[in-house]
């Protein structure tokens, strides 16, 4: 080989190692190997009348899978879904994902749905982030590895007693280079979770909120399009789509958030999904939360009230401003300031 050639060869082979270390580090070692997944196993749950009752509780309430997984009409208050269609799957409308996002048919129809996907597959799919067909899933599930075995079981044995629904979508689709950064995020769960005991009901209304997932909705994001910091329950995260534009309340007792809000006015703002005479945005998963018992809307009132003070403007009834505090452009942004 010619001298010129060999070093050619040298340079191009240092450019791809670089190249290749770079990516490594910057796309994480996942997107190449693969998400971190356990085989699934044979493990079926026993169906039973308590876990039918109890999957059906959280799966189309406390959990919200029935919001994400079906159609919805979203004109109306009450973003009713069509006859028949309940758990059969979705394109998330919301504006500013990065790519196509599609909550899959969770009926059991083998065509479309989850017909030929095993109990394991569901459950670690669920907790453990990783699809039936062993792909990384966007990242979107709130409840993640803090579900009890048990609830799980329930929730599985739920989706399996539903009617098939054919329902053809299409496939998620996340652009580059998240869709390589995300192969990083599932974890594997290998120990058991067990059902957690609470010395109070605030705990109690603590531990549904971060299963529910309200703290993901009701914390502001950044420009790192993280939750902001020290801002939890703070509001003014935005969301847009089919139901308009909206930005999340702040919910603790800061003079700016719910101060005034007892625990009455909360049970009949989640039930009715009206505070007063102001409707709330359909987003706002009211009509799913409606379900909830009253021992479990007041344990999340309890909570809510002992929530550090955030102080932060969110107003849906006005004209959205910039806010210096999260740099998004909400209702009475303006009228907030940096600390
Ligand atoms: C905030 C919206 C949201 C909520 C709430 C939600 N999901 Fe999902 N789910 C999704 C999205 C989006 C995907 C697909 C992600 C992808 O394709 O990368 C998904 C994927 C799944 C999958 C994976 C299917 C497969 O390909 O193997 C299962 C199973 C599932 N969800 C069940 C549930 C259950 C059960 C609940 C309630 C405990 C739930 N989801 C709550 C949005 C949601
Ligand atoms: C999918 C995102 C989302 C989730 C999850 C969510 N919220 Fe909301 N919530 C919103 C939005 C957006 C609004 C503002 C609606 C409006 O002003 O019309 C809102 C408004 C509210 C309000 C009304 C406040 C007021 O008086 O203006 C309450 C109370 C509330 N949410 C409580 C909760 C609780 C408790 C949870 C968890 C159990 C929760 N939310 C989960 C998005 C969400």
């Amino acid at each position: 080989m010619k001298r010129w050639k060999k070093i050619v060869l040298t340079l191009v082979v240092i450019l791809i190692v670089v190249v290749a270390a770079g990516a490594y580090k910057i796309l994480g070692p996942r997107a190449f190997l693969g998400p971190r997944a356990r085989a699934l196993t044979a493990r079926s749950y026993e169906r039973t009348p308590a876990r039918l009752a109890r999957g059906k509780y959280l799966a189309e309430g406390v959990l919200t899978c029935r919001h994400c997984h079906s159609p919805h009409d979203w004109t109306r208050h009450d973003p009713a879904i069509p006859e028949g269609r309940a758990f059969s799957g979705s394109v998330i409308e919301s504006a500013g994902l990065p790519g196509r996002v599609v909550a899959p048919n969770l009926t059991p129809d083998v065509e479309t749905g989850s017909g030929n996907w095993s109990d394991d597959a569901l459950g670690r799919a669920i907790r453990e982030g990783v699809g039936h067909d062993g792909r990384a899933l966007f990242p979107m599930m709130p409840s993640e590895g803090s579900l009890p075995d048990e609830d799980l079981a329930s929730v599985v044995v739920y989706l399996r007693s539903l009617p098939p629904v054919h329902n053809p979508l299409p496939k998620t689709e996340i652009s580059f280079p998240l869709k390589y950064i995300m192969r990083n995020f599932p974890e594997p769960l290998t120990a058991p979770v067990a059902e957690p005991t609470f010395s109070s009901p605030e705990k109690r209304g603590e531990y549904l909120t971060r299963l529910i997932g309200c703290p993901d909705c009701h914390t502001p994001v950044g420009a790192d399009h993280n939750l902001v910091p020290g801002m939890e329950f703070g509001g003014g995260q935005v969301f847009e789509g089919p139901w308009g534009k909206v930005a999340s309340a702040n919910l603790t007792p800061d003079p700016s958030g719910i101060p005034y809000y007892d625990q009455a006015l909360f049970i009949r703002t989640i039930r009715t999904g009206y505070v007063g005479s102001r409707a709330l945005n359909p987003l706002m998963p009211w009509s799913i939360f409606r379900g909830m018992t009253d021992d479990d809307l007041s344990a999340i009132f309890a909570y809510l009230k002992t929530l550090k003070p955030v102080h932060h403007r969110v107003d849906n009834s006005i004209t959205a401003t910039r806010c210096p505090i999260d740099g998004g452009m909400h209702g009475a942004g303006d009228q907030n300031r940096k600390q």
